[in-house]
């Protein structure tokens, strides 16, 4: 009778230590903090840490695409019509991507790199073979040129000039090949003869074959996680030059490669671009899931590339008052030694109608023309990622060029890039291990909230027996096997309940 009692009350006692024990640790989160502090800690660039790898050499394939729009009536243009053009692509080059010269600094708190990248052609994941192809499109260097000398009668008189002898008109006819990585323009050589600071070849892409965009210095993430991979400074600046207002002119956030562990669905992630000459913003779009890995979905809200009317944030991009463009353009000439480049999203995506109305075979569709990032909220890992950039140059009537007499200021598109990047099967599999560790552990206090209630109906039936046995007063004996086994389940509990504490270390 007192050994069945005393473990009756075993049973009570510890059953109460379970429910208590555990709803304190499910309210007070404390297994969840432990996970997240681990994962601040861990989520680091510094040598040896689980990201340190795969962030100077990511291994998931990296496939740049590009799209030219191949003008179709280039003589009734010049005349006044509306130009009509027609989008030949993709071109696709496997993207190789690592980090050169990495160098810790500061006591591990920041670290130096260098992004080296180099393409190579796909020709199996291409409309035709770039050494072949030809495309009309804007004669870009004239364009430039032109924009260059303008207000100085003299000049503009010798290039026009230069430009009649030489056959360079306002548009040219170029093999795809040339117009990305390069060509000798005959204008550009004569001008380079006399000042040594002209290029003679042009390119998109001229000299982005295997080489860097300069060096970054990056925090680690040490000392806050916030800070995780955020670009301290670029090529020795904190702040950049280009534009007019100190916050236009900020660096900030990552270079996109890289975000902060536990991530926030209100949070605005910040992006600095070289190629754009600026720090862009992404916003929570939706909820996806990449190889059963969830993901947030951040994209750029039509605000970044707002006009000033519509952001006044954004006045700072207008490098002149008479250069301030409309919403969803952004014009980059400040970093592309003055040539009228302009910046966009592909087929004018997000951009005032008027730009799309004024190209004859532009159609902008969210789907095929939305830059996105789909991050792990958890992790902060890059699941899937798509970064969609046109580049167009601004046309317009130019003192000292009669063939630009008739010319309406014109938004016209050259070539538009999709980079896409899906994480690899290998590292899909590590970050799902991960997940499940730290949604095991931070759940593990409803495992004993749940070790609990089963002990608790445990205690409850053998109140019951125990009750019933008082009143018809059975021989207890037949009892004890059952007592003893009661007697062993809570210890079992308590032991399975130390179990998980080593977990974390995996
Ligand atoms: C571009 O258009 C021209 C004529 O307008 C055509 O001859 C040429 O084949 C086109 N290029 C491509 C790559 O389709
Ligand atoms: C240029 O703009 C004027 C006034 O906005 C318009 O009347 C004319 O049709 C335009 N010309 C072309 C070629 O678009
Ligand atoms: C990396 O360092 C080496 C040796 O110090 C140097 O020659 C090389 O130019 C550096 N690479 C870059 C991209 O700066
Ligand atoms: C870029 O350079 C690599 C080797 O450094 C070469 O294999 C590749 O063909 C080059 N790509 C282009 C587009 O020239
Ligand atoms: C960009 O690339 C992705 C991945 O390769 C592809 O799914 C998408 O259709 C491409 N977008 C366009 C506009 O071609």
């Amino acid at each position: 009778m007192t050994r069945r009692s005393c473990a009756i009350h075993a049973v009570g006692v510890t059953c109460a230590l379970l429910l208590v024990v555990g709803i304190g640790l499910v309210v007070a989160q404390v297994f969840r903090t432990l996970m997240h502090n681990r994962l601040k800690k861990e989520i680091v660039l510094v040598e040896g840490s689980r990201v340190f790898e795969s962030w100077k050499t990511p291994p998931p394939p990296v496939y740049m695409e590009f799209f030219f729009f191949n003008v179709t009536n280039v003589n009734e243009f010049l005349e006044g019509a509306k130009p009509e053009v027609q989008q030949v692509g993709p071109y696709t080059y496997r993207e190789y991507r690592y980090k050169d010269n990495v160098s810790m600094l500061e006591n591990d708190l920041k670290v130096s790199a260098y992004n080296t990248k180099s393409f190579v052609f796909l020709r199996e994941r291409s409309v035709g073979d770039p050494a072949v192809d030809s495309i009309t499109t804007v004669n870009i260097p004239a364009w430039a040129v032109m924009n260059k000398v303008k207000g100085s009668f003299f000049r503009s008189s010798m290039v026009s000039i230069w430009m009649n002898s030489l056959k360079s008109g306002l548009f040219t006819t170029r093999t795809v090949d040339e117009l990305l990585w390069g060509y000798e323009d005959p204008l550009l050589a004569r001008i380079s003869a006399t000042n040594a600071e002209v290029e003679k070849v042009f390119g998109l892409m001229y000299k982005k074959n295997g080489s860097n965009d300069g060096e970054f210095i990056y925090h680690t993430g040490k000392q806050n996680y916030m800070d995780y991979g955020r670009v301290e400074t670029w090529k020795g600046q904190s702040q950049l030059t280009f534009w007019t207002s100190n916050q236009s002119n900020s660096i900030n956030g990552s270079d996109g490669s890289a975000f902060h562990p536990l991530l926030n669905k209100d949070e605005r992630i910040y992006i600095f671009t070289p190629d754009l000459c600026r720090s862009i913003y992404m916003e929570f779009e939706k909820d996806v899931e990449v190889k059963g890995i969830p993901a947030y979905r951040f994209t750029p809200p039509r605000s970044v590339l707002a006009s000033k009317e519509e952001n006044p944030a954004n006045e700072g991009f207008c490098v002149s008052p008479q250069e301030c463009l409309g919403t969803g353009l952004l014009k980059v000439s400040p970093c592309r030694k003055g040539a009228p480049v302009v910046a966009s999203f592909p087929h004018f995506h997000l951009a005032d109608p008027k730009y799309v109305a004024a190209i004859g075979g532009m159609s902008p569709q969210r789907q095929h023309h939305q830059t996105f990032l789909d991050l792990n909220p958890t992790t902060g890992v890059i699941v899937r990622a798509n970064k969609r950039a046109q580049v167009n140059v601004l046309l317009s009537r130019i003192p000292g060029f009669p063939k630009t007499r008739g010319m309406n200021e014109t938004v016209f598109p050259v070539m538009f890039l999709n980079e896409s990047v899906v994480i690899d099967d290998a590292s899909a599999a590590r970050v799902q291990k991960l997940l499940l560790i730290v949604t095991l552990v931070s759940n593990f206090p409803l495992v004993i909230v749940g070790l609990g209630a089963i002990l608790l109906g445990v205690f409850i039936i053998l109140l019951v027996r125990a009750r019933k046995q008082k009143t018809s007063t059975e021989d207890d004996t037949s009892y004890s096997p059952v007592s003893d086994k009661e007697k062993e389940d809570p210890q079992n509990g308590t032991y399975i309940g130390l179990t998980p504490k080593a977990d974390p270390q995996d």
